[in-house]
């Protein structure tokens, strides 16, 4: 296959009690429908908060079956709880082993690879960074594995939380660490990256548009495809506005559209938590 066509679809937030959501779903269904890439990518927060409703996986899962293409999958901290950090609050809900297993039973493997087009393509799991769970070292192991193998082939990384704001040595803030891969597990990343010519590290969690490129990477934060967060509750740092992102990569190179699927609404999350529920209580910088 001499070119492969990927959508990233990012932070749907499913469940049946958010009808807006489903519907702005529906869109997205519809635009894949009528483009029918190769694969389609969710980077995570697939489910609006599986760790406090489990049947949004469940619903989620049935929304993707229904996408008339395949699909891979990647969780996000309202799949399977959130990233422990060295400075800042606690998460409310720490990433945990149940969590990421009822993922797992739901959409398979939380890390994956595979080759196209003359690239390696690789899915991180990036809650589990700095957690101290067995997973996280068995997946750097099996990272470093995958990383020794891509023969010198360009690599495309996925995974839910940008790695970090602007560069690889970006300070912690208090009030930013949990929006990023934490560190220490981020300098780990990052070296173990540098020993692959690594083009792209496609990103969701931040539900804002942003494209920039660091040295010869291009980071790419796909949009939440369900909802926006207004300024009240967290930074402007890119475009916020919902949609998906297409990509065309080719051996010598790929090519990036950033694109509102027709009829997705801007749905802001405060429409979202009108009525009292467990969710409405979450920090701003959880709500991603
Ligand atoms: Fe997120
Ligand atoms: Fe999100």
């Amino acid at each position: 296959m001499s070119e492969f066509r990927l959508t990233q679809i990012s932070d749907t937030h499913l469940a049946r009690r958010q009808s807006k959501l489903a519907l702005n779903f529906e869109r997205v269904a519809d635009h894949i429908d009528a483009t029918r890439p190769d694969l389609v990518i969710n980077s995570g927060d697939l489910a609006f908060d599986a760790p406090t409703h489990a049947d949004d996986l469940e619903f989620a899962r049935s929304l993707h079956d229904a996408l008339p293409v395949p699909c891979r999958y990647l969780p996000g901290n309202h799949d399977i709880g959130d990233n422990p950090t060295q400075i800042g609050p606690a998460p409310e809900r720490p990433v945990n082993e149940r969590d990421r297993l009822a993922y797992i039973s739901a959409f398979g493997d939380d890390r994956w690879h595979f080759e196209a087009a003359g690239w390696c393509f690789i899915g991180l799991n990036s809650l589990v960074m700095n957690s101290g769970l067995v997973t996280e070292a068995e997946q750097f192991d099996w990272l470093a594995s995958e990383l020794a193998s891509t023969g010198g082939k360009p690599v495309a990384l996925f995974l839910h939380k940008p790695v970090y704001l602007n560069a690889p040595d970006d300070p912690e803030l208090e009030e930013s660490a949990i929006v990023y891969v934490p560190m220490p597990a981020r300098r780990r990343l990052v070296e173990m990256l540098n020993t692959v010519d690594l083009r792209l590290i496609a990103s969701g969690h931040v539900h804002q548009r942003r494209d920039f490129t660091f040295r010869h990477t291009r980071h790419v934060w796909a949009p939440s495809a369900g909802f926006i967060i207004s300024d009240k509750l967290h930074k402007r740092i890119g475009v916020k506005e919902v949609g998906l992102v297409e990509y065309c990569f080719r051996p010598d190179g790929f090519e990036v559209r950033h694109v509102r699927a027709p009829g997705q609404i801007d749905v802001d999350l405060e429409e979202l938590l009108v009525k009292p529920s467990k969710t409405a209580t979450a920090e701003p910088e959880q709500a991603s």
